[in-house]
């Protein structure tokens, strides 16, 4: 097959988020149902934002969270299924951690649950250090519960919070 007509694109403002939230229901078990909504927040909060396309259709897609220079993280990583194993993967990663916002990034961070080798293939190493997670509920956010300790102003956006 042949795919020199593939498009590479950092501008989110390219992106259909019907088309995202489909991509991601066919082959991201890790993001399957998120709406529209929260997807845009997503976006607006994520960069750089990388997307494949073939002509209209959107076949590809990874995005990352970065300070710029110290820590950045990968997400959401996903080829279309019909489009795998022709080099696409390989060039959206390399064309997400080679744009100006993360090249010069100290260290850059992802989870993955099966494709280890696939990263390995382009340069990641697994990573033994013991990583942490909160799990954090929209319905039930975080928020403090001892607020004596914080300057008046942050403590009256905790409470505006509840
Ligand atoms: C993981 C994924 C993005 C890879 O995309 P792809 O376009 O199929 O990968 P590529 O064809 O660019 O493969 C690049 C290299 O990795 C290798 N590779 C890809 N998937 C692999 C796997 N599961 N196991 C071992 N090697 C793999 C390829 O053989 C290739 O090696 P080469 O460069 O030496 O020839 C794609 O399979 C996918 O979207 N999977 C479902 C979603 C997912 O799991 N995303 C990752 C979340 S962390």
């Amino acid at each position: 097959m042949d795919f020199r007509h593939i498009q590479y694109c950092d501008r989110k403002s390219d992106l259909d988020l019907q088309q995202l939230q489909a991509l991601f229901n066919l082959g991201a078990f890790w993001a399957q149902n998120r709406n529209i909504e929260d997807l845009k927040i997503a976006i607006e909060n994520s960069d750089p934002v990388i997307s494949v396309w073939d002509g209209e259709k959107l076949i590809g897609f990874a995005r990352a969270t970065s300070d710029g220079i110290y820590r950045a993280t990968i997400w959401d990583v996903i080829v279309h299924p019909a489009y795998q194993g022709f080099g696409i993967g390989r060039k959206l990663v390399e064309t997400l951690i080679s744009h100006p916002r993360l090249n010069r990034v100290e260290r850059v961070y992802l989870t993955t649950t099966h494709q280890q080798q696939f990263y390995k293939r382009i340069g990641f190493e697994q990573n033994h250090t013991t990583t942490m997670i909160l799990e954090n509920s929209p319905s039930d956010p975080i928020r403090i519960t001892r607020d004596r300790q914080l300057q008046p102003e942050l403590a009256e956006l905790n409470t505006a919070n509840v």
